[in-house]
């Protein structure tokens, strides 16, 4: 009951308050595509190029809805979800207690103490258990990316669009006040992934 109540609070300070702004941290750079073109075995080049990538793929913003076990983490110390949210029944957590019970269509300020804002998209769900990519190191997520049983039976094409138009995707460079945005841009990372499929998709060694 008390978790229940706690995500009233949530959800309706989240639908009416106008909150604490936050100052946007400075956005780390993503090195430019053209950047690489120095590099001149393509297998390198595509290794290279996946390594940059990885800057977002193993930011906490990504890397905090991709957890290992069905829990999702938050902030930038990856600390466990805080209520606890075990998303077992389904990616969109316990059926009394949905993500969208707290997670709205927007990012909403909140007046919470210690939390300048709850995070917030349409399509707010947990990545499925096959997606964890907390545990695995860059390689490890490079290989899981190209495995169609792991993948969401994704083409590698079908992963370049997802990574330069999900809105899910999109979201870590919007994060909302008290979060750091990934790294560049969406539509920089989108061209370093598609360069990397282009020059045959090469994981970084292990
Ligand atoms: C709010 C939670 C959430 C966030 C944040 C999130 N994802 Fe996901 N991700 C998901 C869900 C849910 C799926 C499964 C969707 C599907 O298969 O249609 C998924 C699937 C994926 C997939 C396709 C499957 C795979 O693992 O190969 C990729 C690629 C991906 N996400 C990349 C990212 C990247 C890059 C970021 C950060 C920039 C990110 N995601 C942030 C929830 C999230
Ligand atoms: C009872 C309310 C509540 C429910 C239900 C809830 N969350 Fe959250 N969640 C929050 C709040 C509040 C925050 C912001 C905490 C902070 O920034 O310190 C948050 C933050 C997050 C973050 C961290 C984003 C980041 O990068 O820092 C993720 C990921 C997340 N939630 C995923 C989920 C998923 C997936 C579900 C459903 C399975 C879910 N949450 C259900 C309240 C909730």
């Amino acid at each position: 009951m008390a978790l229940c109540a706690a995500a009233l609070v949530f959800a309706a300070s989240a639908a009416w308050s106008t909150g604490p702004g936050g100052t946007a941290a400075p956005v780390t750079p993503l090195r430019p595509v053209a950047s690489f073109e120095g590099i001149r075995d393509p297998a390198k080049r595509s290794a290279a190029l996946f390594a940059e990538a990885g800057k977002v793929i193993q930011s906490p913003r990504c890397l905090n809805c991709h957890p290992a076990a069905r829990i999702p983490t938050q902030g930038d110390e990856m600390r466990q979800h805080v209520p606890l949210m075990v998303a077992t029944d389904g990616n969109h957590g316990p059926r009394g207690l949905p993500c969208a019970t707290c997670h709205g269509a927007d990012n909403a300020p909140t007046f919470a103490a210690g939390i300048a804002s709850v995070p917030g998209n349409a399509h707010w769900q947990l990545a499925p258990v096959e997606m964890a990519w907390q545990g695995l190191n860059l390689p490890g997520i490079c290989a899981q990316l190209k495995d169609p049983r792991r993948n969401g039976s994704r083409s590698l094409d079908q992963i370049v669009t997802h990574m330069k138009t999900d809105h899910l995707v999109g979201w870590a460079w919007n994060p909302g006040a008290g979060r750091t945005s990934a790294p560049g841009t969406q539509e920089g990372f989108g061209a370093l992934i598609e360069a990397w499929v282009k020059t045959g998709a090469h994981c970084p060694a292990a």
